[in-house]
């Protein structure tokens, strides 16, 4: 039996302001949207933003249901309809961000799965940029960091 250790650097911003230009700009889009997000059953407000290497930029916010499994997460809804739209657009960013904690938002384990699958598909890494209503702010650089041993379909037959 060894004993193995998992590890990973990122990026630890003070605050927002310290980001880059880009960075701040799909940051901000993130929060924006945050306060449209429909989730009267939580009150958990988030927002996710994406910038394509087109330079463009989508973003949405999670969508709740009274029946409650049925909500959706702001990741997963804005990552389905991006890749329905754009399948053959890189995403380069990805930043999640809520009003609701003074905290970088960590995101769930199901669309932690869910963006790994569209890193792993597109062949290369997206940044993903981690904010909370106000203080710091968490940069990693690629969706696997999120998700050690990880399942994919290299493990389907
Ligand atoms: N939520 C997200 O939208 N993304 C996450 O990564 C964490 C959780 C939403 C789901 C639900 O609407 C609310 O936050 C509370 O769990």
């Amino acid at each position: 039996m060894k004993k193995e250790k998992y590890s990973f650097e990122f990026d630890r911003f003070d605050d927002k302001s310290e980001l880059g230009a880009l960075q701040k700009i799909v940051v901000d889009k993130a929060f924006e949207i945050s306060h449209n997000a429909y989730a009267p059953y939580s009150n958990f407000k988030v927002g996710a933003a994406v910038q394509l290497e087109n330079g463009e930029i989508f973003s949405s916010s999670n969508q709740e249901n009274a029946s409650y499994p049925v909500g959706t997460c702001a990741e997963r809804g804005l990552l389905a309809y991006v890749n329905a739209n754009f399948p053959n657009i890189k995403i380069e960013k990805l930043a999640v961000s809520t009003p609701n904690v003074n905290f970088p938002l960590p995101p769930c384990g199901m669309c932690r799965q869910y963006i790994l699958e569209i890193e792993k598909k597109q062949k290369s890494s997206i940044e993903i940029i981690l904010s909370g209503n106000e203080g710091e702010v968490f940069v990693l650089n690629s969706a696997k960091y999120l998700l050690p041993l990880h399942f994919t379909d290299e493990f389907l037959g």
